[in-house]
């Protein structure tokens, strides 16, 4: 008989399992924290959308948009129509989706943050996937210089809480829209008076996002690209006030920065100041965070015009440069672990483990295979593993314990060895013994 083949993964898509799944809850942890302490709340939008939404708001001619969505047309519903849909790309177009689907913005500027997996069908390779989780924050409705100072803050208390040194920041302004065009139209004329220098993406951009050229990975035209007009140049005063005040907030508040005024982002949504952290210590695919302002996105979507502010970071960069800071995060293991000699004592076990759940213990419960005749396994073997799991005492229902109304507490790590006895009614008067001194409860 053949073998049935086994199924995997999706290349670039991974799974999440322990240990490395504690890394993750860790982060998120700290994440929820600071996002709580510049008063940040939690929203959640759906992982597809039209796929409209990303032409119109990402840009047309934008790599996500015209090489890595994962899109795809709907089944029919009874009227022959079918939705053209696709899996989010990046969190920022959704969010302001639901801002102005809802109105959120009635009463006030709103800050939120999200955390998420997104979808983007690039070349696979180390810092890249094909599903990648997103941690963002976005201010909607404040269109100051404080807001994208506090935006960038938001990101350096970040780095701080997870103990990430090796960050630098880049900063540049992308000016207003008819800034843009005016450096638009001197970067057109600058390429096409040097033509034969460009490749064949820079042609094809040169009329369509000659921004973009700048971006250019292509070591042949880094030269041209750096005598190009500088948009710097072509800020107008109220744009240079901005990016100077964001500036003076971030060196009253001690931070670093360098301006960049190649970076102009992979998205078109951008206008003023946009802003990127990145590192040494992951090789190509050091950008560990990116945003800055959108003031038209809303309206773009359909919203009532506001301005904006956010950034996104990369959970799994961040997390890979983590491991190579060397930061150890702790596994949780259970406070307890049930030793069940006998399967008849299974009754008796049960309300009791959850009495010390209840209480806040940990408990994690041995269980038997199922296989016949094999029953809970050996004590000799239960206590293997019950050391193995990390806990700090072995809980054991022995027949005579029990006989007696009791079980027994075994210490497995200090004190290795003692053994107590406690009434196996009224658990919580004895759950605290347990408890490891950090624990929440
Ligand atoms: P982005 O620069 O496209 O911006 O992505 C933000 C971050 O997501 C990147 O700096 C990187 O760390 C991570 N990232 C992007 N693509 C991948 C990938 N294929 N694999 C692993 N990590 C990746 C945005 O998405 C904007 N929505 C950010 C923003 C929010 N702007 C304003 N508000």
């Amino acid at each position: 008989m053949s073998k049935t083949p086994s199924i995997q993964a999706i290349k670039g898509m991974n799974d999440i399992l322990p240990p490395t799944s504690a890394r993750w809850q860790w982060l998120e942890d700290q994440v929820r924290c600071v996002m709580g302490s510049f008063a940040y709340r939690n929203a959640r939008t759906p992982i597809m959308e039209q796929v409209q939404l990303y032409t119109r708001g990402l840009g047309e001619v934008t790599d996500i948009v015209e090489k890595e969505m994962y899109s795809f047309q709907d089944r029919q519903d009874k009227h022959g129509d079918a939705d053209h849909l696709a899996l989010r790309p990046e969190g920022t177009a959704g969010l302001v989706r639901a801002v102005a689907e809802h109105n959120l913005l009635y009463d006030g500027g709103k800050r939120l943050f999200y955390m998420g997996p997104m979808f983007r069908r690039e070349r696979p390779q180390r810092g890249r996937y094909r599903q990648f989780h997103q941690i963002g924050a976005e201010a909607l409705g404040f269109g100051g210089p404080e807001a994208d100072a506090e935006m960038i803050l938001l990101a350096v208390a970040l780095w701080r809480a997870l103990g990430i040194k090796n960050w630098r920041l880049e900063l540049n302004s992308l000016g207003q829209p008819d800034e843009r065009r005016a450096h638009r139209e001197a970067l057109i004329a600058y390429f096409e008076q040097h033509q034969e220098q460009l490749d064949e993406d820079a042609r094809r951009r040169l009329h369509s996002n000659p921004l973009r050229i700048l971006d250019t990975k292509n070591p042949a035209m880094q030269a041209l690209v750096d005598g190009a007009p500088k948009l710097l140049d072509y800020l107008g005063a109220a744009s240079q006030q901005h990016f100077a005040a964001v500036q003076a907030m971030l060196r009253a508040s001690g931070v670093e920065w360098r301006i960049n005024p190649r970076l102009v982002r992979g998205l078109d949504y951008y206008n003023l100041t946009v802003f990127e952290f990145i590192t040494d210590s992951l090789g190509a695919q050091g950008t560990i965070c990116g945003g800055g302002r959108y003031d038209y996105l809303v309206e773009q979507i359909g919203g009532k015009p506001a301005p904006a502010v956010g950034w996104a970071m990369g959970v799994e960069r961040v997390l890979e440069l983590l491991q190579e800071e060397g930061m150890a995060v702790p596994e949780p293991v259970p406070d307890a672990y049930a030793v069940i000699p006998d399967a008849a004592a299974l009754p008796a076990v049960m309300p009791c483990l959850q009495a010390l759940r209840a209480a806040g213990v940990a408990v994690q419960m041995h269980a038997s295979s199922g296989q016949a005749d094999a029953g809970m396994g050996s004590m000799k073997s239960q206590l293997k593993r019950a050391d193995a799991s990390g806990a700090r005492f072995a809980l054991i229902f022995g027949a005579q314990e029990l006989a007696e109304g009791q079980i027994t507490v075994k210490a497995l790590r200090d004190g290795a060895g003692q053994q107590s006895r406690q009434p196996l009614a009224d658990a919580a008067a004895w759950a605290a013994t347990l408890k490891s001194p950090d624990s929440a409860q």
